[in-house]
């Protein structure tokens, strides 16, 4: 059964990046005098070796998610209520160890390694998710040296092939995101799937994704990384700076054929042209053109005219995180050494700024994702992943 922290190896307090507000980085304040958290009935307390970095860090700090034009709500609400208050410790996808459980938790647990599921489910359903809050914005996250989180959500991943900081890039922000596009548009083998936004997080994690279901991937990206994307299981790479004659660059990799399903991560005025490459010719279709949407990096208003998107049947799936069966599958395809990492570097948590500043204005040879690891993790889980120009 249960118990609580040892005193002699929980210290009372940790270092933690502390998000005091809405606003640019200074708002992200790092402290060594947080008071560690205590796992309450049915939670484990981590220790935490490493956290993937995801946009919506960047977002949520900034007041990004309005939900209503005017602006009022500027990040994720139950009812009116902002489940975002301040102080927050940001950071979504967490992985280390557990250190002690509470109350109704095997304490067999205790050293394990594991993978955050980031979600806070509203309820026990498996097969649905309708509040997309996460750990890291509902609740505190993993940009600390603890962690509190439910132990059913907290998957154990031995893989000693795996690094700490690899798993957290396999984070389930980006993958159970990309997982959730695919099943929401019933993605199935043999189709074509065009994945904008393909480089980052959740574009790499749906090119691996499509391949693992049968599906064809191809990427829209830059052409320096059209080599790391082939490799990666993209059917061909497009380059997004020239959209001009986007169906006829399309078809002549297709021989033809309609691109099946979108995923858009982009939005902005490109999706009108993401909608052409599977509507060029209804006739050679097999099923529904569909559409996931799930960002929108490219800009958050897109101009479509209704009489396509209706008379051409296409179905269109807004997209937030999943579901826990999701999620569940996705950590046995990452037990089972089906998902690779994409693992770009890694950074001090007292460097948190820097690492903002870099994801913001990252270079051409970018691909996947950025972990942050505090401080007394650094020797053993960042250095061998810090870029050498930066370390
Ligand atoms: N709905 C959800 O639950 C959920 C969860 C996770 C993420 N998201 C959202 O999904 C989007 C992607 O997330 P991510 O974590 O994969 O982000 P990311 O790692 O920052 O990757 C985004 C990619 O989009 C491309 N891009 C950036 N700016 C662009 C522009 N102006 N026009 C066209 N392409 C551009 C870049 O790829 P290339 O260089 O390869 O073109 C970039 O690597 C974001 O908008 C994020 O907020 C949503």
């Amino acid at each position: 059964m249960g118990s609580r922290p040892q005193p002699d190896t929980v210290p009372a307090q940790m270092a933690a990046m502390l998000l005091t507000g809405h606003g640019d980085i200074d708002t992200l304040v790092y402290r060594q005098d947080v008071s560690t958290p205590q796992p309450a009935a049915g939670e484990v307390l981590v220790k935490v070796t490493a956290t993937a970095k995801n946009n919506t860090d960047r977002k949520a700090r900034e007041g990004l998610y309005p939900t209503k034009d005017k602006g009022e709500v500027a990040s994720f609400a139950m009812g009116d209520s902002p489940t975002l208050t301040f102080p927050r410790i940001q950071g979504a996808d967490i992985v280390g160890r557990v250190v002690a459980v509470g109350d109704g938790v095997d304490s067999g647990r205790v050293g394990q390694r594991g993978l955050l599921d980031f979600n806070l489910y509203a309820d026990a359903r498996r097969d649905i998710n309708l509040t997309p809050d996460y750990y890291g914005h509902g609740a505190d996250g993993g940009y600390a040296e603890y962690v509190a989180v439910p132990a059913d959500q907290f998957h154990h991943i031995a893989n000693p092939e795996l690094s700490d900081a690899q798993l957290a890039s396999l984070g389930m922000c980006s993958y159970q995101t990309a997982y959730h596009m695919l099943t929401s548009a019933g993605i199935k083998a043999g189709e074509r799937v065009l994945v904008t936004g393909a480089s980052g997080g959740v574009g790499t994690a749906l090119i691996q994704l499509c391949r693992i279901l049968g599906a064809r991937p191809y990427a829209l990206s830059q052409p320096d990384k059209a080599s790391a994307l082939r490799e990666l299981g993209a059917e061909a790479v497009f380059d997004r700076s020239d959209m001009s004659h986007f169906t006829e660059q399309v078809k002549a990799v297709t021989g033809g054929a309609p691109i099946d399903a979108v995923m858009d991560l982009v939005g902005g005025e490109m999706t009108d042209r993401f909608i052409d490459t599977m509507i060029f010719d209804m006739q050679a279709r097999a099923s529904y053109p569909r559409l996931s949407i799930a960002g929108a990096s490219g800009g958050n208003i897109s101009e479509i005219m209704w009489t396509r998107i209706y008379l051409y049947q296409v179905q269109i799936f807004g997209v937030s995180h999943g579901t826990r069966e999701e999620a569940e599958q996705l950590i046995d395809w990452i037990r089972g050494g089906q998902l690779k990492p994409v693992l770009h570097a890694a950074f001090r948590l007292s460097a948190l700024h820097k690492a903002e500043r870099y994801f913001v204005k990252r270079g051409s040879q970018y691909l996947g994702k950025i972990v942050i690891v505090p401080d007394s993790e650094w020797a053993t889980h960042g250095a061998p992943h810090a870029l050498e120009e930066i370390a």
